[in-house]
């Protein structure tokens, strides 16, 4: 017997290993990070996946550039790559790398299937082509006569002899799959351009290369190489463990592939087409995002807007910079960066509201009972209330995570770390302590700090190393990582007596001179 599926399985795109990671790369691994430590907070098993594409025309280029060959090139690409994942606490459970022996061998065996079943074909294709995109355009597709529509730079026109796959076979199964699944494609915007693009009528795709040799080798093809996009898409299945039934079964469909806009055509028609071709199960969901533009631009390294993600890290933190993207953005539409509003976000959000929360009721904490969390002897009324209202907001909330609507997960989480402000207010620990009501400051403080070993627990997915940070100054003990929603978020868990101390504040003022 196989498995079943227990997996909530969740992959970046993989990134061409022909260029340096910036801070449009990094918004799409850090999102499906929040997504992967969210779903483990959870309790889900969780597989979560990213790479690098190493092959193609794009790379070979790259190489010939530095005058190295290709291996060489990649290899020395790919440490950068994890690099940003280090940088940026990214908790993948694998990276594929698309020249590992392991995908290559399953990149072959998958191609033989669809040749086998009869839907590759030799055919002499000429078109314009883009080799930044690694894809042939259509006349009318293209800009000002001769553009390519992504890159705006002019295309070649490639003639070659190429293997066909026949995606026009799959037109009818496609349009089939939108109506029944119409999440497969989200936001449903982009769902509707998918759809409109296969109603049209779909042509055969070329699935092969003959003009240069950096790829799969095609196996009963001496000469060619597998296009890349086919051997790119199948990092997907190949490092899932496919043709190794256990855990393949365990993982696959693929829960979310997340992606940006400009891939969403290879993901939403020819990847399901594959699939359906090979008679593989198609993933549950493709999300595209918008992109990152700096200055009204896509943000890229050829318009000299690139950024690297270091270059935030080094000033606002890696926590900022994880929360800062997801909660200034709605995902699913473009958005722009700017320093002026990451410092913003900085100030308001985290150490305005967050970390000056932390600080006030810690120290209040330390001079008021020793550090020692108190028994909440005192009645409770309105202002706990209130607080519990929050809550709810924050723990409903987070659940537009697993819509990928982190924008307003985050804002609702704040709306507690605001309510806890609020209630620290309503509360006045200073004046209850100065009017002798040790019963009602007792109860004040228990729920403050009860409130922020919550935080603490709720920020996790986005904020990791602050979530640590805040977790043992509460001097609980638990394992932070070990906790599970929706317990973990449950009021009155924290134990009395536990010994709190103050430490380092959280998010220091910023140097903005
Ligand atoms: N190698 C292919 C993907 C193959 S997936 C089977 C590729 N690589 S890429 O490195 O060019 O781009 C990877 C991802 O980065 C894409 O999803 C792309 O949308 C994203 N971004 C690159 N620049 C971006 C912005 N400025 N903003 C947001 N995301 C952008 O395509």
């Amino acid at each position: 017997m196989t498995a079943a599926k227990d997996t909530f399985y969740i992959t970046t795109p993989i990134y061409y290993a022909n260029d340096v990671p910036h801070i449009g790369h990094a918004y799409t691994t850090v999102a499906a990070d929040v997504l992967a430590r969210w779903r483990r907070l959870n309790g889900d098993r969780v597989f979560f996946l990213t790479g690098t594409d190493e092959h193609g025309q794009k790379v070979a280029q790259a190489a010939a550039d530095r005058g190295v060959d290709p291996q060489r090139h990649v290899d020395e690409i790919n440490p950068r790559w994890h690099d940003m994942n280090r940088l940026l606490r990214i908790s993948n459970d694998d990276f594929i790398r698309t020249t590992d022996p392991r995908h290559t061998k399953r990149v072959q065996e998958f191609m033989q299937r669809l040749y086998d079943r009869g839907d590759l074909y030799t055919a002499t294709y000429t078109g314009p082509y883009c080799v930044r995109c690694e894809g042939y355009y259509t006349i009318e597709e293209l800009l000002d006569g001769g553009l390519c529509p992504i890159h705006r730079k002019p295309v070649e026109r490639l003639e070659q002899e190429n293997w066909f796959f026949r995606l026009s076979r799959y037109a009818d199964a496609l349009l089939d799959l939108y109506d029944r699944h119409p999440d497969f494609v989200r936001p449903a915007a982009r769902l509707n351009e998918v759809r409109s693009f296969v109603a049209a009528g779909l042509d055969d795709i070329s699935a092969s290369r003959s003009a240069f040799d950096w790829g799969v080798p095609v196996p009963w093809e001496p000469g060619h190489v597998f296009y890349v996009w086919f051997d790119a898409l199948l990092n997907y299945i190949t490092a899932s463990g496919y043709g190794d039934s256990d855990e393949f079964a365990r993982r696959w469909p693929a829960d979310v592939h997340l992606i940006g806009k400009d891939i969403l055509r290879f993901h939403a028609v020819y990847w399901p087409a594959m699939l359906m071709a090979a008679g593989v199960e198609v993933p549950r969901q493709i999300f595209a995002h918008g992109f990152l533009l700096v200055g009204g631009e896509k943000m890229g390294k050829s318009n000299a807007t690139g950024i690297a993600p270091a270059q935030l890290v080094e000033h606002f933190g890696r926590d900022c910079y994880r929360y800062y993207f997801l909660r200034e953005i709605s995902f699913g539409h473009d958005g722009t960066f700017s320093w002026e509003s990451m410092s913003d976000r900085y100030t308001a959000d985290l150490a305005n509201a967050l970390g000056n929360l932390v600080n006030r009721v810690l120290n209040m904490v330390g001079s008021y009972c020793d550090g020692v969390v108190p028994e909440p002897t005192g009645a409770t009324g309105e202002p706990e209330a209130r607080l519990f209202e929050d809550l709810a907001v924050a723990t409903d909330g987070l659940e537009a995570f697993d819509r990928l609507d982190f924008q307003r997960g985050l804002a609702d989480l704040w709306t507690f770390v605001s309510g806890v402000n609020r209630y620290v207010e309503a509360r006045a620990p200073w004046a209850q302590r100065k009017a002798g009501d040790s019963d009602g400051l007792h109860t004040t403080l228990y729920t403050c700090v009860d409130a922020l070993r919550i935080i603490a627990v709720l920020i996790l997915p986005v904020m990791p190393d602050a979530a640590e940070a805040l977790w043992a100054k509460l001097g609980i003990g638990d394992d932070l990582h070990g906790l599970r929603l929706p317990r973990a978020a449950t009021r009155g868990m924290l134990p009395v007596g536990a010994r709190t101390t103050r430490g380092d504040v959280l998010f220091p003022r910023l140097d903005d001179t």
